[in-house]
């Protein structure tokens, strides 16, 4: 989390900071700050809360733009910032910064770029520097004053306290990287060297682009892509020195290293609501063509074999098999669970699906006759990214579910498994999830045909199945109105608990899970024969129980379950494809899908549950793209 951008060049400087920064809200939305060289000072503007509040910051100080500027308007506010009439004008080389608060409260004091004391050093940070309280005992101890509560203002002190030894700047950040512990990708930029932008790297990512009009270093590429689509990525421990015309990396000893660059095949992402109040609404609505889209090349029709190269693992591989593992984090790890469910009912393997931070913790039992399957949507969530060398350093074979094929993750992989899904905007992940669901069924379908695990006539019957997805999440996206008046009956409800049984139960997770983190309402998952030991007690009239109810193996137990539910008075709540009479006399309310397989239920079971946590949370008139305490890209463990 937190984001950085930096420019040197000739090009209007704040509009590349601010547009750049605004690719990578998806980041962190606590505060937003920019330093920028004017050659004779270093100027800092910060601001508390989204990066609108700099933008305003920004737009009072822009004589021009201020006497020009009309509204809100976005674009009319960057050509302002374009006539920026000050000294900042002459600026050529800035930074810029985007924060999710780990150390220290969000406010101004504490929103990067920091300086240090003498205002000789200004850097922006993400990452979590683990020592930093050592670091500044010591720097204390030496004189320094510290305004902050932040791990990041230590590095800015501890690079100028390198520079009292020496006057390279290169070396002075080298002395100060070598007394960190943990994660950082760093933009620093010190007065006395008005042309040079530094930026270095570890454990956290951090690209750098190349262009003829100057060049460029970011968090993530679309905070770069309208300017340039070559890219170096930057490894761990290699520190760069970037001049408007010059690109130049040393590795952390200070020997120069050769590094090539890339171009990245990707258009500008054009973002974008279209017409919808929320991407989360917008994303909810893409899914059948993201389905379409995961399907394409991969299954084409039921009676031919799925197409999957990327993954690399043979028939033999597979026989030698002697474990799955499955890390992933959140949503991610919903859609692991359901992937689990699969893998072992087609080809009775079995799999553990474990939270990474959870995973990184303990005994890693992997070998080479393991496969570790790492899933996110970002690739670059931080405790996932450490599972994954885990796994790597224990000889496992690591396949890599993402949505960013450019990833840190990606980059990792053995095997490379995209979801293609689309950038998603909005923090609460839902057409990512979908697609990573969808990528396990071609998975285990493509397990079981090499394996044989499952007869022809049964796998044509579940490619089927597959096919007509699309189709159906239209009918239950047609249907909304449905779920909408649900939502307006029940969001007064202080508290919700979802219910399921075998592969719908990571369903009943994810469904607590989206309306808890986009309406603040506590929302409980559980199995739902579970809730007889324990939460059963929290029953009465208030609660709802959202039951997630398909015909197969445990229709009839959670219809039970249910029933329990009902006798304590619970406000009772169906998600159902079955039309069945008993359901009248126990549910409220009943959110229809349509008629499905129940081993081919959980993304259909999944889409009303999206729409009921959106209508309830914008209902109650939440932030729902971009709610509080949350980032799209967790970079910290
Ligand atoms: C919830 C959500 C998060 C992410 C989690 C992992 O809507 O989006 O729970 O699923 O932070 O992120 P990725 O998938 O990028 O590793």
């Amino acid at each position: 989390m937190c984001g950085i951008v930096g420019y040197v060049g000739s090009e209007p400087l704040i509009s590349y900071l601010l547009s750049g920064l605004s690719k990578l809200e998806y980041r962190g939305y606590d505060s937003a700050g920019v330093a920028v060289h004017t050659g004779d000072s270093i100027k800092i503007f910060k601001a508390q809360g989204k990066l609108d509040n700099l933008k305003n910051i920004l737009r009072d100080k822009c004589e021009a733009g201020v006497k020009t500027l009309s509204g809100d308007a976005q674009g009319a506010a960057m050509q302002g910032f374009n006539s920026f009439k000050t000294s900042e004008e002459k600026a050529k080389i800035g930074i810029g910064h985007i924060r999710w608060a780990t150390h220290g409260i969000p406010n101004e004091i504490n929103a990067h770029p920091h300086v240090s004391p003498e205002s000789k050093v200004a850097l922006v940070h993400n990452g979590i520097i683990e020592n930093y309280k050592e670091i500044k005992e010591e720097l204390i101890a030496k004189g320094f004053e510290f305004k902050s509560q932040t791990d990041t203002e230590v590095i800015a002190h501890l690079v100028e306290d390198c520079l009292r030894n020496t006057n390279n700047f290169g070396q002075a950040l080298r002395c100060a990287l070598k007394k960190l512990d943990g994660a950082y990708a760093l933009g620093v930029i010190f007065m006395d060297d008005p042309d040079t932008l530094y930026a270095a790297k570890k454990s956290a990512p951090l690209i750098i682009g190349l262009s003829d009009k100057g060049n460029y270093i970011a968090s993530d590429i679309p905070a770069i892509l309208e300017y340039t689509k070559k890219v170096i990525y930057l490894d761990d421990f290699e520190i760069a020195e970037i001049k408007e015309n010059s690109v130049k990396i040393f590795d952390i000893e200070g020997n120069k290293i050769d590094k090539k660059y890339e171009i990245v095949p990707w258009e500008p992402v054009s973002v974008n609501k279209m017409g919808y109040k929320h991407f989360m609404l917008k994303e909810i609505h893409e899914q059948p063509d993201v389905i379409r889209q995961t399907l394409f090349n991969r299954l084409i029709c039921s009676s031919e074999p799925i197409k999957l190269d990327e993954v690399k693992l043979t028939a033999e591989n597979l026989k030698n098999l002697d474990r799955i593992q499955i890390i992933a984090c959140g949503t991610s790890l919903h859609a692991a669970l359901i992937g689990k469910y699969l893998i072992e009912e087609f080809i009775g393997i079995p799999v553990e699906v474990e939270a990474s931070s959870e995973y990184i913790y303990k005994r890693v039992i992997s070998n080479s006759n393991s496969l570790t399957i790492g899933v996110s949507q970002s690739g670059e969530t931080a405790d996932t990214i450490t599972a994954i060398k885990l796994a790597k350093e224990k000889g496992s074979h690591v396949l890599v579910v993402t949505n960013r094929p450019d990833s840190t993750m990606a980059r990792l992989a053995d095997s490379l498994l995209p979801i293609n899904a689309g950038f998603e905007v909005s923090v609460a992940a839902t057409k990512s999830y979908t697609a990573q669901v969808l990528a396990f069924y071609l998975l285990a379908l493509k397990l079981a045909e090499v394996n044989g695990s499952l007869p022809s006539e049964k796998l044509e019957e579940y490619k089927k199945q597959l096919l007509q997805l699309p189709q159906k999440v239209e009918m239950i996206l047609n249907n909304k109105k449905e779920i909408h008046a649900c939502a307006i009956k029940f969001h007064n409800a202080k508290n919700f608990i979802f219910v399921a049984r075998g592969i719908n139960y990571p369903v009943a997770l994810e469904g607590a899970l989206k309306l808890k983190e986009i309406s603040y309402i506590n929302a409980t998952g559980y199995p739902a024969g579970e809730l007889k030991h324990g939460p059963i007690a929290m029953l009465d009239e208030t609660m709802p129980v959202v039951s997630i109810l398909t015909p197969g193996k445990v229709y009839e137990k959670v219809l039970s379950n249910s029933e329990e539910s009902k006798a304590r008075e619970a406000r009772m709540i169906a998600i159902t494809s079955v039309n069945d009479s008993k359901l009248d006399s126990i549910f409220e309310y009943i959110i229809k899908i349509p008629q499905t397989d129940e081993l081919f239920s959980p993304i259909l079971t999944t889409i009303p549950l999206q729409l009921l946590a959106y209508y309830i949370a914008e209902f109650l008139g939440k932030d729902v793209d971009q709610p509080r305490n949350l980032a799209k890209s967790v970079t910290v463990e």
